[in-house]
């Protein structure tokens, strides 16, 4: 570390602080890695010498969370690595991401949990929180030692990529979570329902040809894990939710007071089962891009409060495997670069939220889901933010990626609404050339 890095003062930004329902010109002052303050009106002069950015019509927001990605280290790290994803979140402003274990070795053991966290802080881009398997390589057959991979730094239990079968085992793994206090992330599907279907069951898979996964797939799986979560008592979060019948049980559920919450992804928001049209594998996930009335759902969702936060379900592949034809191409797209603008284009710029509703969906309402200290910028955190510009439009481009992944569906779109630096405990982990630029001001 640098003399100066982990100390600055960031000055004429546009202040939003969820933790404070703040949004007001002033400055922020990083000192040792921390916030020691952040309020409306300008820095004060002399005091104490810190280097000043200038960052008059940037917006300063706390770091993103994101509590759905797939690093696929170890095992598939021709896939994605914990480094190149790393880097790919902080670009994209993020400061925490929880990483799914479904890896090889799959990540359920205690040792593959601290291997996870070591790279992640080796990377040292963002905080790499790994969520822990509920079953032995996902198998959904045994059950792990769930207390082993907490005490060693699990934030959740999860065999996403997949429901866990077996409701009898899901419901004990559930009464385990509330004693460890960790959320369990449900993958909430009926298989039998979803079979081979590779995309959303509706008029344009009967036109493309395709077999369709219907959304009872998801509102059956749904319906299931929240009875299990009733009976048990525990804290779950229902996993990238897509469709209008599965909000409608959350919904539902959260009236009657069960502990569930739950997130949806920037696609979903943004694309529906039309956009297969071309047959580009890019706009292939599971559970599937669904029609526009169930997208018209999850913006409500996301506005009444059904929906806690938005993640990326950053899922990234290779370009061979993705270049297989539609039907073969395995499922997943990645979104930790875009997944900023995407939301801002389509909640602030064409819908009815303001930038700070969309900064909570993103930082503060997801870093609360998993206990996290995230989502504030209140003096005494640790100084994870990002410095956006919301006025610049821009396309994403292949060769600009840094996640190893290729399969994105924004790619050639554009978007309005850029990160240009984030920060970590004050140190800057993305837009190195802005920031030299901003401090030589
Ligand atoms: O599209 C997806 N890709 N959905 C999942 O649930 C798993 C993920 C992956 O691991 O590629």
């Amino acid at each position: 570390m640098s003399a100066n890095e982990g100390n600055l003062i960031i000055e004429g930004v546009r202040i939003l602080d969820p933790s404070r329902d703040l949004d007001a010109k002033g400055h922020l002052v990083v000192q040792e890695g921390k916030v020691t303050a952040c309020d409306a009106g300008p820095a004060p002069e002399g005091g104490v010498d810190l280097p000043r950015v200038d960052a008059k019509g940037l917006v300063v927001a706390p770091g993103f969370v994101d509590l759905h990605v797939h690093f696929r280290e170890p095992g598939f790290e021709d896939k994605e690595t914990i480094e190149t994803g790393s880097a790919a979140a902080a670009a994209g402003g993020f400061t925490t991401v929880v990483t799914m274990p479904n890896t090889s070795p799959a990540v359920d053991t205690a040792a593959v949990v601290h291997l996870v966290r070591n790279k992640g802080l080796a990377a040292g881009q963002c905080r790499v929180l790994p969520a822990a398997a509920v079953t032995h390589n996902l198998e959904g057959k045994s059950m792990c030692q769930y207390g082993d991979m907490v005490d060693a730094g699990a934030v959740a239990l999860t065999d996403d990529g997949q429901p866990v079968r077996d409701a009898g085992l899901f419901r004990h793994v559930l009464e385990y979570s509330r004693i460890l206090g960790v959320p369990v992330i449900t993958h909430a599907e009926d298989e039998t329902l979803s079979a081979e279907g590779v995309m959303h069951e509706g008029k344009w898979s009967t036109r493309l040809g395709l077999k369709g996964i219907p959304a009872a797939a998801e509102v059956v799986g749904v319906a299931r894990d929240i009875e299990l979560a009733r009976l048990s008592g525990a804290r779950m979060h229902v996993a990238h939710v897509s469709s209008r019948g599965a909000l409608e049980l959350i919904r539902r559920a959260k009236d009657q007071g069960v502990a569930v919450t739950a997130e949806t992804a920037p696609h979903f928001l943004d694309f529906t089962d039309a956009d297969c049209a071309t047959y580009d594998s890019r706009f292939k996930m599971r559970p599937p891009l669904r029609s526009m009335d169930d997208q018209q759902a999850l913006v409500e969702a996301l506005a009444d409060g059904t929906l806690d936060c938005i993640s990326s379900d950053h899922a990234p592949h290779t370009p061979n495997e993705k270049e297989q034809p539609f039907d073969l191409a395995p499922f997943g797209v990645v979104g930790l670069e875009t997944a900023f603008a995407a939301c801002h284009d389509r909640l602030v710029r064409r819908g009815s939220f303001s930038l700070l509703d969309l900064v909570r969906l993103m930082s503060l309402a997801p870093a609360r889901i998993i206990g996290s200290e995230g989502g504030t910028l209140r003096p005494g955190a640790a100084a994870d933010f990002t410095l956006i510009d919301t006025e610049t439009s821009w396309m994403p481009r292949e060769r600009d990626l840094l996640s190893k992944g290729r399969n994105c569906p924004w790619l050639g779109r554009s978007l309005t609404g850029r990160v240009q630096a984030t920060y970590l405990a004050g140190r800057l982990t993305h837009g190195q050339r802005w920031a030299q630029e901003a401090v030589a001001r």
